[in-house]
């Protein structure tokens, strides 16, 4: 397993370019299995995550080519429509294939996600929404196995926004007979980005970026080529990598619309901002401020840059309170953090931060993807020598973070697994 090791206490500068959305990309790709034919996927960034969700394809019959940051699919030979337990537990947006295969073939058996780093991630609303639009389900020794001859229009309303149940009866209901109602539907540029491309397919969807969103089914769709829209995550994270070290750095080909609750708290916290047309700014301030976060559904604070806050938060000067209140468990890179010197209480889905002058240089090791990132970015800002073990958590989100950051002028590198 490969590992990093940074020499921390380097000012970041520069100018990066941030890729495609990896969520976005993972909720489009198996969008194609809702038309035969061939699609272009372009902006597309390079990461287990999209290799898994292409592996998926593959098993079910469709032809995947990758080729630098462009991607084509062709799912005209699709004839398989199950997603087994060993694709599904590397990757929980496996569950993204139940909505179009069933819309269009009638049948899916899915494997059930299972447990996740950070705790439960049920997928009841995926299940009671298909559920609504007629499918019959039943749970048979860890599969959701999914039967319906059409799809009918049904009302549905989210007591949670979910961004995955949206993203997947959205698939499942642009093949069904009627108008479906999607109440308290999720509004993320990812679930946006989805419904235009299903738009682009022939799809009738209005209520895009809104909470009710119509979906007037249609008897069929048609492949279209795409781009995909810029990685707001990865953003938020090179943002808190310049901020923690002091540094000026630029962001292009970033979309700064998908960022606007990330950047205010980036201002609170002293840096200064200027945004362009697909690009941000930041320059930060040598003190960072306490601020205390709250995640919550878009446009709120995200939750997956909660791990990459509190990292900074461990340098602020003054004392601060994170808040996750969208996923409770997810604060493994707490324990790690404070392996590097920080000082942080946590109670529940609370994490209370009293910033410390410096961190030191240790070894950590990375549980998931966000958690990994927040290790990497205290890493950075640490006297001396950290090693972050297990970086392929990393490597299923973020695109060679540490050749973006050492061109940043970050001392970083990474040791391949066999080396040591
Ligand atoms: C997506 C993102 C993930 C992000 C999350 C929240 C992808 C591939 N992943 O995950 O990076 O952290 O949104 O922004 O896009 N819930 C239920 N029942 C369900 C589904 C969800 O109770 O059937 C709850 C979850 O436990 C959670 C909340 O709803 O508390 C939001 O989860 P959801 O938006 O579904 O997250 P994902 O789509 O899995």
């Amino acid at each position: 397993m490969d590992k990093f090791i940074i020499h921390g206490g380097k000012r970041l500068n520069g100018t990066v370019t941030i890729g495609g959305s990896k969520n976005a990309a993972l909720a489009l790709m198996p969008a194609t299995l809702l038309a035969s034919g061939k699609y272009q996927f372009d902006n597309v960034p390079e990461l287990r995550d999209i290799t898994t969700m292409g592996k998926l394809l593959e098993m079910m019959g469709a032809d995947v080519e990758k080729n630098g940051h462009t991607l084509t699919l062709n799912t005209f030979r699709v004839n398989k429509f199950e997603a087994p337990y060993d694709q599904v537990k590397k990757m929980r947006a496996s569950i993204y294939v139940l909505g179009p295969l069933i819309a269009r073939y009638g049948y899916a058996k899915v494997s059930l996600p299972g447990g996740c780093a950070w705790g439960p991630r049920p997928v009841n609303l995926h299940i009671e929404g298909i559920k609504k639009l007629g499918a019959k389900i039943e749970i048979d020794r860890g599969y959701i196995i999914a039967r319906a001859k059409r799809l009918r229009a049904a009302k549905i309303a989210f007591d949670v926004s979910s961004v995955g149940a949206t993203g997947n009866i959205l698939m499942a209901a642009v093949l069904a007979k009627g108008t479906t109602v999607i109440e308290n539907a999720a509004i993320e540029p990812e679930i946006t980005a989805l419904s235009e491309f299903l738009i682009k397919m022939g799809a009738h969807i209005d209520g895009i970026g809104t909470r009710h969103i119509e979906i007037e089914g249609v008897d069929a769709l048609h492949p279209v080529n795409e781009r995909m829209i810029p990685d707001r995550i990865e953003a938020g994270t090179f943002l808190a990598a310049a901020a923690l070290t002091a540094g000026t750095v630029k962001l292009e080909n970033c979309n700064p619309c998908h960022l606007t609750t990330v950047i205010s708290k980036f201002k609170e916290a002293g840096a200064s901002i200027q945004v362009g047309e697909g690009w941000i700014k930041i320059k930060s301030s040598k003190t960072i401020k306490p601020v205390d976060v709250t995640t919550a559904v878009y446009p709120g604070f995200p939750t997956d840059m909660q791990a990459q806050w509190i990292s900074l938060m461990t340098i602020a000067k003054g004392s601060s309170v994170i808040t996750d209140s969208i996923y409770y468990d997810r604060f493994k890179h707490v324990p790690e953090l404070i392996r590097l010197g920080a000082n942080i209480e946590l109670n529940k889905n609370v994490a209370v931060i009293k910033g410390v002058k410096k961190l030191r240089g240790a070894k950590v090791m990375s549980t998931d993807l966000r958690a990994s990132a927040s290790l990497v970015l205290a890493g950075l800002a640490a006297e001396g020598k950290t090693e972050v073990l297990r970086v392929y958590h990393l490597d299923r989100g973020y695109e060679h973070l540490e050749k973006k950051l050492h061109l940043l002028g970050a001392k970083i590198r990474r040791i391949s697994g066999k080396e040591y």
